[in-house]
């Protein structure tokens, strides 16, 4: 599975639910969580592949892969937490972002199974940093204008050296 990146249209658009859960998404998890690793990332959401579908999987240091399927954050922390996130998509920049410490979530998992999980730390983040790709939305969306140009711009030099235009 190939990894979009930042410019291409699926990654901002809102992805449909997955009606029913069929066999199919056990393979189509296992190929998701393969181009994870591959791509050394925590978590790795559906429209990243170019399947608008809400789906997302994670990967923690430690532990095993979690599947994620029509998830709903059901519960957020009131304390928030800043902390540097990067993204499959956008290769080499990273940033601080603020969000909730804390997320209570439902969903599915790959062979259809309904879940609710409790998530702090890293797993809180990384799941709400996939939610929001489900969503349309990437990280650099939630920085300030400012620090959105910023980022972008050394995003933009740093493509033009890894492919020089042709004279
Ligand atoms: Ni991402």
């Amino acid at each position: 599975m190939d990894i979009l990146t930042l410019g291409n249209d699926l990654l901002r658009q809102k992805a449909e639910p997955v009606r029913p859960i069929g066999a199919e998404y056990v393979g189509i998890a296992e190929e998701m969580i393969e181009a994870l690793h591959a791509g050394k990332g925590i978590g790795l959401a559906g429209p990243q592949v170019g399947l608008s579908k809400r789906i997302f999987v994670v990967q923690v240091e430690g532990e095993a892969p979690r599947v994620f399927i029509n998830p709903t954050i059901i519960g957020t922390s009131q304390d928030l937490v800043k902390y540097e996130e990067g993204c499959l998509s956008i290769p080499g920049i990273w940033a601080e972002v603020m969000r909730p410490a804390a997320v209570k979530v439902q969903a599915w998992n790959e062979k259809g199974r309904p879940f609710t999980l409790d998530a702090e730390g890293i797993l809180a983040r990384v799941i709400q940093h996939e939610y929001d790709h489900l969503e349309g939305m990437l990280f650099i969306d939630r920085l300030s204008v400012p620090k959105r140009d910023r980022v972008l711009l050394k995003y933009e030099k740093r493509r033009v050296r890894q492919h020089p235009p042709k004279a």
